[in-house]
């Protein structure tokens, strides 16, 4: 890489900064012969459920299988409808279709970029049995308007928290607003593996039981299955290195939030869409995500000096192909299909240093004092 160049992320930074610690664990993971569920994912279990001030956390092998298991524990089954947000990485539907369930997608509100409570509340039919909530790049969708509507639906909920990792609304941590939490720990998370991970976290512990006994198969003790589950735990090696980091997540994130805070002022007054940011939202900052007509010509620009950017997402869930009837949308998100044609991610990580984002900035006023 040309040093010159700003990735859109670098995490070289940061195993820099924990290859001693990392190579510990290693050499104790060598010796001990744990390897898959043993007392580094208990350790992990137990602490990032404090962290997230929930009372049950279970390890298993990835998001995706966080909201997948967690859609069965709540005994989604084929032919209910399971309502999620329009605008979200693909892995939100993929967990919901692979539970056998339909997704049906509704609009995000614009200035969130989150499930719109009023579209939810749209699209409950009598068959729908559950909300899959993203809060999406970091920041808390509006959890007192959708638990409210949930609870007086009879839906079960679920938040899906893979890019939420230390966000929180009044107080309440991503992941305590509803049934079960789902964390990734996909490496370029908040908090991330370097591998695939993921792990629930719920207030239930008749919900967290179901969920350890779905991650191992179904089996109700070694020699013995309940149900037909899944093989999707959590690697020793994983939880070992994601303990020395969650230990680092609070200050990561305070760095995040100052990096937000440097680029809401650097870009205030320019025709660019920024993020929305009160106080009572204790944001993330997983991705930090401008909006822009004319999205690819400020990337190109960008990316002419050095600076890479990307693009989350350009294409709603209900625009994927999977989920067009004969080729045709089966429904319209007029705010998701906005937003996806504008959005543009700047590079926003902890291990980014003022200047590197001094110069993002300066590169984007210089795009638009060429247009003047
Ligand atoms: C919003 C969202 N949901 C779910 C997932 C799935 O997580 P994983 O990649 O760990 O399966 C991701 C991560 O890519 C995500 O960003």
């Amino acid at each position: 890489m040309n040093p010159a160049e700003i990735p859109f992320l670098d995490l070289s930074r940061q195993n820099e900064e924990l290859a001693g610690e990392f190579a510990a664990a290693f050499s104790r993971f060598m010796q001990e012969g744990n390897f898959i569920l043993g007392p580094e994912v208990a350790s992990l279990e137990e602490e990032f459920t404090a962290y997230c001030g929930a009372t049950a956390g279970v390890g298993v092998a990835s998001g995706t299988d966080a909201l997948l298991l967690s859609l069965k524990a709540l005994g989604i089954e084929p032919g209910d409808e399971v309502i999620t947000a329009a605008l979200s990485a693909p892995p939100t539907a993929v967990a919901i279709s692979l539970a056998g369930a339909q997704p049906v997608f509704a609009d995000i509100d614009p200035v969130s970029r989150c499930l719109s409570p009023h579209a939810l509340r749209e699209k409950v039919s009598g068959r729908t049995r559950c909300a899959v909530v993203v809060h999406l790049y970091g920041r808390m969708a509006d959890m007192p308007e959708i638990a409210g509507i949930a609870e007086e639906c009879g839906l079960a909920l679920i938040e899906d928290c893979a890019q939420a990792h230390g966000a929180s609304l009044l107080g309440r941590a991503a992941g305590t607003w509803g049934q079960a939490g789902c964390y990734s720990f996909y490496p370029t998370k908040n908090l991330g593996a370097y591998g695939d991970g993921g792990m629930v976290v719920t207030g239930d512990d008749d919900l967290a039981s179901h969920l350890r006994s779905l991650r191992d198969y179904g089996r109700t003790d070694r020699d013995r299955l309940g149900e037909i589950g899944f093989n999707s735990r959590l690697d020793e090696l994983q939880a070992a290195f994601l303990r020395i980091k969650l230990v680092r997540l609070e200050a990561w994130n305070r760095r995040r939030r100052e990096l937000a805070r440097r680029y809401l002022e650097g870009l205030a007054g320019l025709p660019l869409g920024l993020p929305d940011w009160d106080g009572e939202r204790n944001h993330c900052f997983h991705l930090f995500v401008v909006e822009y007509e004319e999205r690819d010509d400020l990337r190109i620009h960008l990316a002419k000096r050095g600076i890479q950017t990307a693009v989350h997402y350009p294409v709603p869930l209900h625009l994927q192909e999977p989920y067009l009837a004969g080729g045709l949308p089966s429904c319209s998100c007029p705010a998701a299909e906005r937003t996806a044609r504008r959005v543009l991610s700047l590079p926003l990580y902890p291990h980014l240093s003022d200047e590197e984002q001094d110069r993002i900035i300066e590169a984007i006023i210089s795009f638009f004092r060429a247009l003047a």
